[in-house]
């Protein structure tokens, strides 16, 4: 019998220098997909998924993150009095229960391996999920669920180690962690080797590593090394792959769509790809985006 999920990290130290000037002073993650932050997108995905309890490894500058998982009083008193009923409901029910978050922080960008080494003893001796925030996923319906559940899903039926992998055009290969495929079972198959941003030409698939995990806390102590892999950082992909020799790592060919919301066009796609799927302004939005586009 497997154990259950019951917690995710969300490393969300990274600084956004894609994205500046927006993330001068705003957080990446803050950054709104349609009516709520992208990080708030990826949590309601963990917590669909089942997940209790929600760490969060944050950097300076992140401060806002923590007030935006707790209550707000003032706001929550004032809607309350005027009588918006609706808008209160809403900011309630996407509040994490008390004692349900935690917040540590990574002292220096070394790389998502030590970011999520960061968390290792608020995780403690079980297995945990990863969701990494730029990564925002899309059911294909929602009977399907969104990322993480299907990782969930596969990890009861294999154990082990659960990885979520989408496909890539071969020329984006080099920006990614790719997988190499064993045993196929279609939806899922037998993990036989990692790489972390292959040089172009040199990926062993086109299967790349589309950030939800499912990881055996043995990954803790491979980490800790603090071995250096591609551009000088700890890897996770590197402790994943050490931790290869010893335990099973299984693939889940995600059926719905990945918006890699660390890049403009990633994240522009996720905003129309979101409003599109909002019954509220859909139809109002489809009609301006005509417009745009002189249909
Ligand atoms: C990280 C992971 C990489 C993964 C990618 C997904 O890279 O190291 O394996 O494919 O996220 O976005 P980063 O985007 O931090 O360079």
């Amino acid at each position: 019998m497997t154990k259950r999920i019951r917690k995710a990290v969300f490393p969300v130290a990274g600084l956004g220098t894609r994205f500046l000037p927006a993330t001068k002073s705003i957080p990446k993650e803050m950054l709104t997909i349609v009516d709520r932050p992208v990080l708030q997108h990826v949590v309601e995905e963990a917590r669909e998924a089942g997940i209790e309890h929600f760490v969060f490894v944050t950097g300076r500058n992140k401060a806002v993150i923590e007030d935006h998982f707790d209550m707000a009083y003032e706001l929550e008193d004032t809607l309350q009095k005027r009588g918006k009923t609706k808008e209160y409901e809403a900011l309630m029910a996407q509040l994490p229960a008390a004692g349900a978050t935690s917040f540590t922080r990574q002292q220096a960008p070394l790389g998502l391996g030590h970011a999520v080494w960061c968390a290792r003893d608020i995780v403690g001796d079980e297995p945990f999920a990863v969701l990494l925030p730029d990564m925002v996923t899309m059911a294909r319906e929602a009977k399907s669920g969104r990322c993480l559940a299907q990782c969930v899903a596969a990890y009861e039926k294999h154990g082990g180690n659960i990885i979520a992998v989408e496909e890539v055009k071969p020329e984006e290969t080099h920006q990614y962690g790719i997988v190499s495929v064993g045993k196929d079972h279609g939806a899922t198959f037998e993990i036989t080797g990692m790489v972390e941003k292959p040089p172009k030409g040199t990926a062993p698939s086109n299967l790349m590593i589309s950030g939800r995990y499912i990881l055996e806390p043995e990954i803790f102590p491979i980490l800790e090394k603090g071995e250096k892999g591609a551009g000088g950082e700890i890897q996770l992909t590197d402790g994943m792959k050490g931790l290869a020799k010893s335990q099973s790592f299984h693939g889940v060919r995600f059926d719905g769509r990945t918006y890699d919301c660390g890049m403009k066009l990633g994240f522009l796609a996720a905003n129309v790809a979101f409003a599109l799927a909002n019954g509220d302004i859909a139809e109002p939005f489809k009609a301006e985006l005509k417009k745009i586009m002189g249909a």
